[in-house]
């Protein structure tokens, strides 16, 4: 399609209603670290700008965490379907320790729950303090795995969206919001 936009159906979150969430995440999240370190680990790809937003939105917060660190992962399991293969792929890990280390996981979406409940079971393996989840979006009608959500910014119908993050075949990451897509908009396959 020549105008992306132009694939969109319907916004389902808009640039404020994001920045609201992402702003009360982070209030609840700098309540519960205040005067603790904390490391905060995105799960790229699709977390990349709730992660960018919620640290900044975090050092914003008066009586937050003593310090804040980050660090990535990459684990992915959808490929270029718009369902699940089941399986999580983990392509990267952290690059630090994180023995007695406070833990906060944020991912975009959490679907099924596959993927967060592999990364914290993964991460629990190495000693650290505590380990929190927060997620942007969560399908709560999509969940087969019973993985402990702390934070939650918005539910999200049981619609395969996009934008902010979460991607259509590596398309419309990059929308400021979330929005359904026109059913023409998938390949035949996914249609
Ligand atoms: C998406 C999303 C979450 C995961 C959620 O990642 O970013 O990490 O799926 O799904 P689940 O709860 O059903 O496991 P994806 O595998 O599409 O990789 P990406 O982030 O690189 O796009």
């Amino acid at each position: 399609m020549d105008n992306y936009r132009a694939a969109i159906a319907e916004v389902l979150f808009d640039e404020s209603r994001i920045a609201q969430a992402v702003e009360e995440m982070a209030g609840a999240i700098a309540l519960e670290f205040s005067g603790k370190p904390l490391l905060v680990v995105g799960v790229l790809k699709g977390a990349l700008f709730i992660f960018a937003d919620l640290v900044r939105a975090i050092a914003r917060q008066p009586d937050g965490p003593s310090a804040l660190s980050t660090d990535t992962m990459w684990a992915s399991s959808y490929g270029e379907s718009t369902r699940s293969s089941g399986e999580v792929h983990l392509r990267k890990d952290i690059s630090v320790p994180i023995l007695g280390r406070h833990l906060l996981l944020v991912d975009d979406i959490v679907d099924n729950g596959r993927t967060m409940q592999y990364l914290r079971e993964l991460l629990a393996q190495r000693g650290p303090a505590s380990i929190r989840c927060a997620a942007l979006l969560e399908k709560p009608e999509r969940r087969l795995v019973d993985v402990p959500l702390d934070y939650v910014g918005l539910r999200c119908p049981n619609e395969f969206v996009v934008g902010y993050g979460l991607d259509y075949r590596e398309l419309y990451r990059n929308l400021p919001y979330i929005a359904r897509l026109k059913p023409e908009s998938f390949a035949p396959e996914h249609q």
